[in-house]
């Protein structure tokens, strides 16, 4: 017995010389100094020797015992004092200490340019409302004065729901919120609508299944194309943070009537800068018009009593992501849903 008791010392204060980690100091411990360690197992044993060596023999034991207490402690002070030096954590914390990021989530590109774009339009009074993205071909074409089989409804390939004859699909535009929000409301108003818009189209750099939208339209007393014009300007300059002006250009949309392409360009910056390509600088921005007399009868609003005209109005229709890729020199529509973060983080 007391053969074994020097042994296990010296394995023990052999073992110990050669610990570095403190992994490796916490098995030293179990294995000595744990309940059903060697040193247990010496004091378990002591009860089989004779009286007269059991005295010696625990002595010696609770000798060992405490001796390799007293080492393993102080191997574990210079343990962990080390490692403490390298994590500055010995006798201070340092709360200067820059407290490592951790990554926080933040708003899509598209998101962000919705809502730089209908902040734009509130400041000038508008309100914004949401539509629905599933409508009825109702909303999304016969209200908007595009009757069942006319051609026009061919400008937008359509994502049709089945069965076929609930007449319901994705909409094509955010147009069909102009007829919801003249049923309810009487003028004056003025709306943005934002939104995502679906069209059955194969995709390219400018194109893509789904995209998203801003409507407009503004109803009131002797709304002319002039004031119209000054809007878009004032939008489109605030937009792209510097002087834009605007050119009409006759375009065909069935729920307008004129209907207009709008052109923009910009002196020094913006969207000439960014294109030099269209003629002069200008370039296609959306569409617009004024609103068809049909589309106010649909949506059931009276526009004029005994010949008098009540009221006019404007609309128009802008891809968010278009505006986006101008003012951000973004070459291609399809960057947007692809969740690339190298593309994402740049904004
Ligand atoms: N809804 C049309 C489109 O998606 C754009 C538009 C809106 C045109 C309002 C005129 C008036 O192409």
């Amino acid at each position: 017995m007391l053969m074994d008791i020097s042994l296990i010392k010296k394995q023990a204060d052999n073992e110990l010389a050669l610990i570095e980690k403190a992994e490796d100091l916490v098995l030293f411990e179990k294995k000595y100094l744990g309940k059903q360690g060697l040193i247990a197992d010496v004091f378990k044993g002591l009860k089989d020797l004779p009286e007269n060596e059991r005295k010696i023999a625990g002595n010696q034991a609770n000798l060992l015992k405490n001796e390799l207490k007293a080492v393993f402690e102080q191997k574990s002070k210079q343990i962990y004092q080390k490692r403490g030096q390298t994590e500055n954590l010995v006798g201070k914390i340092d709360v200067s200490r820059p407290v490592p990021q951790k990554e926080i989530g933040y708003l899509h590109l598209i998101t962000q340019a919705q809502r730089e774009l209908t902040d734009i339009f509130k400041t000038m009074g508008f309100e914004v409302v949401l539509g629905s993205e599933i409508e009825s071909d109702w909303y999304n074409f016969d209200a908007l004065n595009v009757p069942k089989d006319h051609p026009a409804r061919d400008m937008q390939d359509t994502f049709w729901l089945k069965p076929e004859s609930s007449k319901m699909l994705l909409r094509t535009h955010t147009s069909p919120m102009q007829a919801r929000y003249m049923e309810t409301h009487k003028p004056p108003f003025r709306i943005v609508v934002p939104g995502r818009v679906f069209r059955n189209e194969a995709t390219d750099v400018k194109h893509e299944a789904q995209f998203y939208q801003l409507e407009g339209l503004m109803v009131d007393e002797n709304i002319s194309v002039s004031s119209f014009k000054a809007i878009m300007a004032e939008f489109l300059s605030q937009y792209f943070e510097s002087k834009v002006e605007v050119r009409l250009r006759p375009g065909y949309f069935p729920f307008v009537e004129p209907g207009f392409e709008i052109d923009a360009k910009t002196k020094g910056g913006g969207p000439a800068r960014r294109s030099p390509k269209g003629e002069g600088g200008w370039l296609e921005l959306m569409g617009a018009g004024m609103v068809h007399p049909n589309v106010f009868k649909a949506a059931g609003l009276q526009q004029r009593t005994k010949g008098k005209v009540n009221f006019t109005g404007f609309a128009f229709g802008c891809g968010i992501e278009r505006l986006a890729m101008i003012k951000h020199n973004i070459p291609d529509l399809r960057l947007f849903y692809q969740n690339d973060l190298r593309f994402l983080k740049q904004f």
